[in-house]
């Protein structure tokens, strides 16, 4: 069986899409692994809830981001993780896990790439009045939600309900990173 990581911020939602895809057998992997850079996140307990070890920490605990990506890549090693899936995961991924996992990583941003970078794409998006948004999944490389393209799929929106259209994002999110994961690790 395929081992994934999945790493996260925030709410977690599109972990617990991957991790309920796993537990159902939609994606025919296992969640070995939840990294996240925020104590405080809801991610956190829906890990819990679905039994995924977890890696927690405080970037400031650390000297460097050298230091806890070391760290991370040998639990990656040790839980055998093939494809580390990024979720939310809003901060740069260095020179360490990059070395050791490049063409792993893959991460999804709510935006159609290479517009919207950055950590407010749909807020962006919409304030620039866009009509079509979108979600795209890529390789991660060492520069902000850059990487080549594997995915995407465009969402046509023309209303002013920001709950509503980041709804309709993350139900394509969702559908999305289960079919990109799929076609991954099936190769
Ligand atoms: C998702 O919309 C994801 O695309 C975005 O963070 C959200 C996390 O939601 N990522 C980025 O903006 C990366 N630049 P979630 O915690 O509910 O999965």
């Amino acid at each position: 069986m395929t081992k994934l990581a999945v790493f996260a911020s925030g709410s977690g939602s599109n972990f617990e899409a991957i991790a309920e895809a796993c537990r159902s057998g939609r994606i025919k992997a296992e969640v070995a692994l939840m990294v996240c850079d925020k104590p405080s996140a809801g991610v956190i307990a829906r890990a819990e809830r679905y039994g995924v070890e977890t890696f927690v920490f405080s970037p400031r605990d650390y000297a460097s981001r050298d230091q806890w990506e070391s760290l991370i890549a040998d639990l990656l090693d040790s839980h055998g993780v093939e494809l580390v899936c990024l979720a939310g995961y809003m901060r740069i991924v260095g020179g360490v896990l990059l070395e050791r996992y490049r063409d792993r990583i893959i991460n999804i941003h709510p935006s159609l790439l290479p517009s919207f970078k950055g950590a407010h794409a749909i807020a962006d998006a919409m304030a620039y009045g866009v009509k079509v948004y979108g979600v795209t999944i890529h390789r991660v490389d060492e520069t902000l939600d850059g990487g080549r393209i594997i995915s995407q799929r465009a969402i046509d929106y023309d209303g002013d309900d920001a709950d509503h259209l980041t709804e309709m994002i993350h139900a394509v999110e969702h559908e999305l990173y289960i079919e990109t994961i799929n076609k991954l690790i099936d190769k």
